[in-house]
């Protein structure tokens, strides 16, 4: 059995047969996405129209690991806002801190003094001392990136290719047929050509990287630990040492951007796999659901930086945002560090992780799909390819979005949900060994049908 021996004819008839299901049970979201003629998309951000079911579901409320949406469907959450909610949805101690702030003021321009216990507690965790915040995991890289430029005085950044960082103009590149740095297809509105600002290499190879490295320009490598954007990638034996060490030798700064690979452990994948970074870039899950980035920067970064009376990292130089680090944020980060997302709670979603992927392996070996399955601490994900791909290209080869919104809508009218984005299921510490049957139970009926 092979994934192309799936009937495609098969495929289209069950998800229409699907879709009409999930047009008769969301009523009140189709009223709702009609309505909404006002916003670009019908949708508050452009994204949300990455919907399997043809239109979004729209939220009632969400608590844990459940959502209700307004038709009063409620669902097993997998998607957990795309890892903005691996803390689950609306935790206690998070409510708590963020409603006792919301009363005593929002944009004051001060600091609080629990914007100073999350820096200490994210120095804890990845082992580097200085810390600043932003809104986004977005805006923590750009700011990263420009503080590497300054210092290095080098103009390039190199991504790996199929990376994803946010919408940071200098990581849509990927490795083009020949080899060498194209745009990658889709990149909206680039101020110049990217091969102007990026280099990029593949994941998992350490020559190509070297090769880029010796042109002598890249200020930092912004790499995820593991990819995780299309499909999770998990590095080779040595290949992380590799980049640390070239990227010693070259003279480039390395960011680890831990937005998603904070599911390695409470240390992320940095200190998972005592990884040694220059900055550590990182936000969503951090903020328990409350808008936050933040990076953090080694002594030696942090020293040369407060050190250039050029740089104007105050009023208009490029690394602002008036409402960065604002109470709310700030509470919300220190609540869901320090109460939330545990040690012990990182145990327990771990442990229902690795139940998750053992039970799909189990289940795409029952039917003899070559698909693999990887798991980077509470997150698991299954591609159409197997052996797993070994970096960006190779994976996003692995692609099949007709078979994925099968997959999705079919879940979704089932009760589960999977991130809208490829085929990513989080565990928080709500999610329980049942949940998961729940999901595999539905996933196995799905396969049956289907092959
Ligand atoms: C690795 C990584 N970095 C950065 C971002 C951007 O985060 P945000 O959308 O909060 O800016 C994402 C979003 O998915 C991400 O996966």
């Amino acid at each position: 059995m092979s994934t192309d021996s799936i009937s495609r004819a098969r495929l289209a008839t069950l998800t229409k047969r699907e879709r009409a299901t999930f047009a008769d049970r969301h009523p009140g979201s189709k009223n709702a996405y009609a309505n909404a003629g006002h916003l670009f998309g019908r949708v508050p951000m452009t994204w949300m129209n990455k919907a399997a079911g043809n239109f979004p579901i729209y939220l009632d409320r969400a608590r844990g690991n459940r959502i209700t949406d307004v038709d009063g469907n409620e669902f097993v959450d997998f998607a957990l806002g795309d890892t903005g909610a691996m803390a689950g949805h609306s935790p206690e101690p998070v409510v708590a801190a963020v409603t006792a702030r919301l009363r005593n003021g929002l944009a004051t321009m001060m600091p609080t003094e629990d914007a100073a216990a999350a820096g200490a507690e994210l120095a804890r965790r990845f082992g580097l001392p200085a810390w600043s915040f932003a809104l986004t995991a977005t805006d923590a890289n750009r700011w990263a990136i420009r503080l590497l430029r300054a210092v290095t005085g080098r103009s390039k950044i190199l991504v790996n290719s199929y990376c994803y960082h946010g919408s940071v103009d200098e990581s849509l590149i990927v490795v083009g047929p020949d080899g060498r740095g194209v745009s990658r297809e889709g990149n909206v509105g680039a101020p110049v050509d990217v091969t102007m600002t990026s280099r990029v290499a593949e994941f998992n190879d350490l020559a190509g990287l070297e090769r880029e490295l010796a042109y002598g320009d890249v200020a930092a490598v912004l790499m995820e630990p593991a990819l995780t954007n299309i499909g999770i990638v998990l590095p080779e034996d040595g290949y992380l040492a590799g980049v640390r060490e070239l990227t010693r030798r070259y003279g480039t700064y390395l960011i680890n951007d831990e937005t998603h690979t904070f599911s390695a452990g409470p240390g992320g994948a940095t200190a998972y796999w005592g990884l040694e970074p220059d900055v550590v870039t990182i936000g969503k899950a951090i903020g328990g659901g409350v808008p936050v980035g933040a990076y953090g920067l080694s002594a030696e970064l942090a020293g040369t930086l407060s050190g250039r009376d050029d740089l104007d990292l105050v009023d208009m130089g490029g690394v602002g945002g008036t409402l960065a680090g604002n109470p709310v944020s700030m509470a919300a980060t220190r609540a869901t560090l320090g109460e939330v997302l545990t040690e012990a709670a990182f145990a327990g979603m771990i442990e229902t992780a690795t139940a998750f992927a053992d039970g799909l392996v189990k289940i795409i070996e029952g039917y003899g799909l070559p698909w693999s399955v990887s798991r980077l601490g509470a997150r698991v994900e299954y591609r159409f390819a197997s052996p797993a791909p070994r970096n960006g290209t190779e994976s996003a080869r692995g692609a099949d979005a007709e078979l994925e919104d099968f997959l999705h809508v079919y879940l979704a009218n089932r009760g589960v949900l999977l991130t809208p984005f490829h085929n990513m299921a989080l565990m928080c510490p709500q999610t329980t060994p049942a949940d998961v049957a729940r999901h595999h139970e539905i996933f196995d009926a799905a396969l049956k049908e289907l092959v």
